[in-house]
């Protein structure tokens, strides 16, 4: 290379000062050159040019995995949701299958759903409630109708608002209204109220609250549609009815009777405080597996009732023992009211009629100390133990 610049130089008569000048820049230049060539064929950086492929590569497949797998979770979660509709599907026909083949495999799955739900008392949410296939109305009152459905393999109480009730009917009679969803408020009110009063309030005497959805205001014929459900035990409204509690042996009537004192009880002290039942009738209640349960608690309350214009608290026109307190409030009336009406509704008609003769003077005096309210709930309970254990040392006697 050298001997070629010299020769260009002598050809060229360059001088020598400038040939001097050349030689650096060319060798730093050729420096350059194998330098930037060195750096390119360098190896490792082959290896890092494999590895952005490999990575590349990786990548993608990674994101094809994570693809796949929220596709599989939603598909899982769609297989659940049909499941769940043919249990509630299956349940009536395996109803009547399972008696006649005994246990099967969907019997066995059925208890384990069931189970998994009704096991530590959770309630029952939106999704599982519309499974419930509902099979007939059963009543209707001001704010809710109540139809009987299957879950699984369990009748329900299922409860919800529909147009038919009096007060939807009376609203939208008034042409009082804005929407015609307005109308539907009260009721919905009144059957958020009852469930959360339900959940509560926990007593053998009380209906169990199963499950409650709420999402909007819409009533629907189809439970899947509905804004707002509530599922309580089903019982059977005719057995509460007096003509039918007559028909049952009077001992049977002296533990109906223990059990109302019971709830009486509960009510005057109960986490809630104490509650009044407004409006208490025998159709408030139903009967679930012989025991008889308060079943409509949306009118409620524990607003101690208001004194009377002379500032008297008097109960069927009598004075009761309670003073009107500085807030015009009759403290302590709440259990006694309950205490009078449970008497009248239940109490006396159960226990008066046909007693075994020789109790009769013993359930004469105890009905006249309820009504004086000489007694309160717990030693009325006390006082019916009593008299249970009276009915059976008379009963084992050959003479009675
Ligand atoms: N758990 C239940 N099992 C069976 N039947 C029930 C149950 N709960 C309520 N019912 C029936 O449905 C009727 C209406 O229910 P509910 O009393 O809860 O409605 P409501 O609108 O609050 O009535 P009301 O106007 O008397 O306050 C009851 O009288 C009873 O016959
Ligand atoms: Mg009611």
């Amino acid at each position: 290379m050298a001997s070629v610049i010299m020769y260009l130089c002598q050809r060229c008569r360059v001088t020598p000062m400038l040939f001097l000048l050349i030689i650096p820049v060319v060798t730093a230049m050729y420096l350059i050159y194998s330098l930037h060539k060195q750096i390119l064929l360098f190896p490792t950086n082959e290896i890092s040019k494999e590895h952005q492929v490999r990575i590349l590569h990786l990548q993608g497949l990674v994101e094809d995995l994570n693809n796949e797998i929220s596709e599989t979770i939603a598909e899982r979660d769609l297989l659940r949701e049909k499941v769940q509709f043919l249990v509630g599907n299956l349940s009536q026909q395996m109803q009547l299958l399972s008696k006649e083949n005994g246990d099967t495999w969907m019997d066995k799955y059925l208890e384990l759903y069931q189970n998994e739900n009704f096991e530590n008392e959770q309630l029952l949410g939106c999704k599982q409630l519309d499974t419930i296939q509902i099979l007939a109305k059963i009543g209707q009152g001001y704010s809710k109708v109540v139809q009987e459905g299957l879950y699984g393999r369990t009748h329900v109480a299922v409860k919800s608002v529909a147009a038919v009730v009096r007060d939807v009917q009376s609203c939208l009679k008034s042409n009082n209204y804005k929407k015609t969803e307005d109308c539907y408020l009260l009721s919905n009110y009144k059957l958020l109220k009852e469930a959360l009063m339900l959940r509560e309030l926990k007593h053998e005497s009380i209906v169990k609250l199963l499950g409650v959805c709420v999402r909007s205001e819409n009533p629907s014929p189809y439970i899947h549609e509905r804004g707002i459900t509530s599922v309580v035990e089903l019982g059977s409204r005719d057995a509460v009815l007096l003509p039918q509690l007559k028909k049952l042996p009077w001992i049977q009537r002296l533990k109906i009777s223990q059990s109302l004192a019971s709830l009486l009880s509960y009510m005057a002290e109960s986490p809630l405080g104490s509650l009044r039942i407004p409006d208490f009738k025998e159709e408030q209640f139903v009967m679930v597996d012989d025991v008889i349960k308060l079943s409509d608690v949306d009118d409620v309350t524990n607003l101690e009732p208001s004194c009377d214009d002379d500032m008297k608290c008097l109960i069927d026109g009598r004075e009761i023992g309670i003073q009107c307190h500085s807030s015009y409030r009759c403290l302590g009336m709440n259990s006694r009211l309950n205490f009078a009406r449970a008497n009248e509704v239940f109490l006396s008609p159960l226990l008066q009629h046909s007693a075994p003769i020789k109790l009769q003077n013993s359930v004469t005096s105890l009905l006249q100390d309820v009504k004086n309210f000489n007694v309160d709930a717990n030693e009325l309970q006390l006082s019916l133990q009593r008299l249970e254990k009276q009915y059976y040392k008379l009963n084992s006697d050959p003479a009675f």
